[in-house]
């Protein structure tokens, strides 16, 4: 990837696609383009026939999909399924048939079994079922995944897939009714103290363990593997160690400056004890994450002071 090749990020405005434009433009490329969801439907073929045609990207992040918590997943299967399906064939047919050199990807660490043992390797993909919960959503990736290998196979079309952990940063989703676990709890903390509450509830027991990466590191991951990775074997994104619930609550807290009690609503579902993803063919491959926890939480709160602290949170940058 040279600094003026034609780069399509698909997804700009998301969470992932922003913080691949970040670091695309950090790192001195200058030929970064995108389109906004109202000026083109990805899930609509001729649309984006008509858009490779014209602009011919040589290198597409595929950052655009219809993503949501497990609420929404049950309440939109239909959606969740045909959109994610559309978006991704849509956009990898038509950068093979338009001669990019290149295509990223992204699926989402969903994809592995239920059941996985711990951490989870690349090698369990399609070893036993998967959270029924999402698996309208899983069912999509992996088709994704499996879309980009038969290109690869059938047409030498260099197209590789990335499974990141879960993510949060600058251009997260604070909205409470559907915002993953950390942007939930900077929420939360930042009205108990900005309310004066002497104690704040977590959901669950806090026992289970998770895995946290800063979509910055996320970001340039990715640049990182577009420049050198080339294989049709999925690659694990993530940091390599997990955190109990507990532990990162008591650890927003600390980023917050709430002092109150923490208490755990165990009437409230756990989900799997423990989801870390084995990351040691990204660590052979030479790339390891750059912001540590702490750090993440406490830029990530900064931003959300600074700019969706008075809003209901869905507001993006
Ligand atoms: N967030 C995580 O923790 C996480 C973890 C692992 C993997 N991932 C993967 O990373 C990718 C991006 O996730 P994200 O968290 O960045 O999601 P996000 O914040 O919801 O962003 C999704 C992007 O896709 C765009 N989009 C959706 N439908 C579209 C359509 N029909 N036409 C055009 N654009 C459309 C959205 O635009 P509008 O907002 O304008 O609709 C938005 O720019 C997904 O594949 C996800 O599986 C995310």
């Amino acid at each position: 990837m040279n600094k003026d090749s034609k780069i399509y990020v698909a997804g700009h405005s998301g969470l992932v696609g922003a913080a691949i434009c970040r670091v695309l433009v950090e790192q001195g490329f200058s030929n970064v383009i995108t389109r906004a969801h109202s000026e083109l439907d990805l899930t609509n073929q001729s649309a984006v026939r008509i858009f490779f045609a014209a602009e011919l990207p040589d290198y597409v992040f595929l950052a655009a999909a219809r993503v949501g918590g497990i609420h929404a997943n049950d309440t939109y299967p239909a959606d969740f399924i045909r959109d994610n399906l559309l978006i991704q064939s849509n956009i990898i047919d038509a950068a093979y048939q338009n001669g990019a050199k290149k295509l990223l990807f992204l699926g989402s660490s969903c994809i592995y079994p239920r059941l996985a043992p711990q951490p989870m390797k690349e090698a369990y993909l399609l070893t036993g079922g998967l959270e029924p919960t999402n698996e309208w959503y899983a069912v999509a990736k992996i088709a994704g995944i499996k879309q980009c290998q038969a290109y690869r196979r059938q047409y030498g079309f260099d197209a590789i897939s990335l499974m990141p952990t879960n993510l949060y940063g600058t251009g997260d989703n604070f909205d409470l009714e559907n915002s993953h676990v950390v942007p939930a709890l900077l929420r939360k903390f930042h009205d108990a103290k900005m309310n004066e509450e002497d104690s704040v509830q977590v959901w669950g027991s806090g026992n289970p363990r998770r895995e946290f990466l800063h979509v910055d590191d996320l970001a340039d991951a990715a640049v990182y593997l577009m420049r050198t990775y080339s294989d049709e074997e999925i690659i694990n994104v993530g940091v390599g160690e997990d955190i109990s619930i507990r532990e990162l609550a008591e650890l927003v807290a600390d980023v917050v400056g709430f002092s109150g009690k923490l208490l755990f609503n165990t009437s409230m579902p756990d989900g799997a004890p423990r989801k870390l993803l084995d990351v040691s063919r990204l660590r052979n491959f030479g790339w390891k994450p750059n912001i540590s926890l702490p750090d993440g939480l406490r830029s990530t709160y900064v931003w959300y002071t600074e700019t969706l602290a008075n809003d209901s949170g869905t507001v993006r940058t």
